[in-house]
């Protein structure tokens, strides 16, 4: 019987170039939140403010979200870290301070989600969108007051700012809501600046 003879296909194996990946680094990419896609029908906001009002006014509260975190964080570090003569009413005025600040944030970033645009919600977000210098090391007393003055009208600042574009949208909740955080950090700053008189 004569033997059949298979032929053998020899495949040639392919080298596959290999390129060493250089290793990763994520940069932190500190940006503006993103703007949320237009919904069709029903889901569209559709409340008397037009698309581009709302992306405008939602940028300047993310500022003023972002300045907002930067204050609390500031008042809350300096209420642990104070020391000095003044403690005892330094330690429990930031504490009133930041408590107050704290629990305005959730209004603010609401705010944001209401206009149908997301909320900041990181350290790098909001490194990025502040306008407050964060304080290095632990000042003094003296210092960290006079920090905190200066943080407090930065922010007024930033809120003055957001309240224009507010108003001139005929966005009453978002200028009612600037007006009221006007209110509390003007006031923060002239009690700050008592102290240093
Ligand atoms: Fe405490």
């Amino acid at each position: 019987m004569a033997k059949a003879v298979k032929a053998v296909k020899k495949v040639a194996s392919k080298k596959v170039a290999t390129k060493k990946a250089a290793p990763k680094t994520v940069a932190p990419k500190a940006v503006a939140p993103k703007t949320v896609k237009a919904a069709p029908g029903i889901l569209a906001v559709n409340i008397g403010i037009s698309d581009a009002d709302r992306a405008r006014i939602a940028e300047e509260l993310s500022k003023v979200l972002a300045d907002s975190y930067t204050v609390y964080l500031m008042t809350h570090n300096f209420h642990w870290n104070v020391t000095g003569p003044m403690f005892n009413t330094l330690h429990d005025m930031f504490m009133g301070q930041y408590t107050e600040t704290w629990q305005a944030l959730d209004a603010i970033a609401e705010r944001m989600r209401a206009l149908g645009h997301y909320a900041p919600g990181t350290y790098a977000q909001f490194a990025a969108l502040s306008s407050i210098q964060e304080p290095k090391g632990v000042p003094d007393a003296q210092q960290m007051i006079a920090m905190l003055l200066s943080a407090n009208e930065a922010l007024s600042r930033t809120a003055r700012q957001a309240f224009d574009c507010a108003d001139a949208a005929d966005d009453q909740p978002t200028a009612d809501l600037l007006t009221q955080r006007l209110d509390v950090h003007e006031k923060n700053a002239w009690m700050l600046r008592s102290l240093l008189q």
